[in-house]
């Protein structure tokens, strides 16, 4: 539907041919191809500015995000190799869970592969802050398309911080509603996956959000001053190594991380924050020292 996507290529490794048949049906501008199996995947990276990878498997209810490291970790791995080798310039946008993980493996396979560029590597959380914005808007009656809030830190459980304070527009809360609306932002996928009940996870809400982080960064590519978006990336926002936040976009990749949202925050955020940290930082050693890493 973008009018900034001139080529998409769809990859997989089974059913590709039919959805990218049915696809390039649009009578939109961009011409859309399927690869098909290892073999097309070097031809389907070639020339490509933004790579797009949500491969993997998803959880079943009961399952953690992180139960799905030891497929999804080797899954995320070969992919990666592959864009080192065909699209080294691209942004390279990791949907595949565990996200905490999975960000720190990509980088690892860029550095063994030495094409690692911090600012194009991204995590995609955009869906915490659809969630936020939507449940927020709900929650104080406020028009949807006005609000916005930032979410930091990681993409599972507690390491999902809504920084709520820092709603725009300016919006006060109870201290019941904080811990409501962060609980259900920071549950919201587990709900999917239980509604859903063994038929996967978040598909449609998490293609919405993963299009408008394309949409941003092909805004950036093209030299919109003026994007910016939440993200899980390399950082020094803090003594983690990676961390999401809210990041200005240019064509390089990430120009600014926005550290005004951590500022002045609430007490309640300043102890989430802490809290966070021990278990965002073991999700990045395990993806840092994974096996499929050489660890
Ligand atoms: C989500 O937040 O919906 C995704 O990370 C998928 C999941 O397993 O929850």
């Amino acid at each position: 539907m973008s009018p900034l996507v001139s080529t998409l290529h769809l990859y997989d490794i089974a059913n590709v041919r039919g959805v990218a048949e049915d696809l390039s049906h649009c009578n939109t501008p961009s011409q859309v191809l399927g690869f098909h199996g290892s073999e097309e995947l070097a031809n389907s990276l070639k020339g490509a500015d933004v790579v797009v990878i949500p491969a993997g498997i998803p959880r079943k209810p009961g399952m953690t995000r992180d139960d799905l490291f030891s497929t999804n970790a080797n899954i995320v791995k070969s992919l990666v190799e592959a864009v080192a080798d065909n699209a080294r310039d691209a942004f390279i946008h990791i949907i595949s869970n565990p996200l905490n993980s999975t960000v720190p493996i990509a980088a690892e396979v860029l550095k063994q592969k030495g094409v690692y560029d911090p600012k194009k590597l991204f995590g995609i959380t955009t869906l915490d802050v659809v969630r936020a914005n939507t449940f927020v808007a709900l929650k104080k009656n406020l028009r949807l398309i006005d609000v916005d809030v930032p979410v930091v830190g990681g993409h599972d459980g507690i390491t999902i911080l809504p920084l709520l304070s820092k709603t725009r527009p300016s919006v006060s809360f109870t201290d019941e509603e904080v811990e409501e609306l962060t609980a259900r932002i920071q549950n919201a996928g587990t709900m999917v996956v239980e509604a859903k009940a063994g038929a996967g996870s978040a598909t449609l809400s998490m293609a919405y959000a993963g299009a408008r982080f394309v949409e941003s960064s092909l805004r950036a590519l093209d030299g919109d001053g003026d994007v910016y978006e939440c993200a899980y990336i390399q950082s020094e926002l803090t003594e983690l190594p990676f961390f999401a936040s809210r990041v200005k976009l240019g064509r390089k990749g990430v120009e600014a991380v926005i550290s005004a949202d951590l500022q002045g925050v609430t007490e309640y955020e300043v102890k989430a924050l802490e809290a966070l940290k021990p278990e965002l930082k073991a999700s990045i050693d395990k993806g840092v020292v994974s096996p499929q890493n050489g660890g």
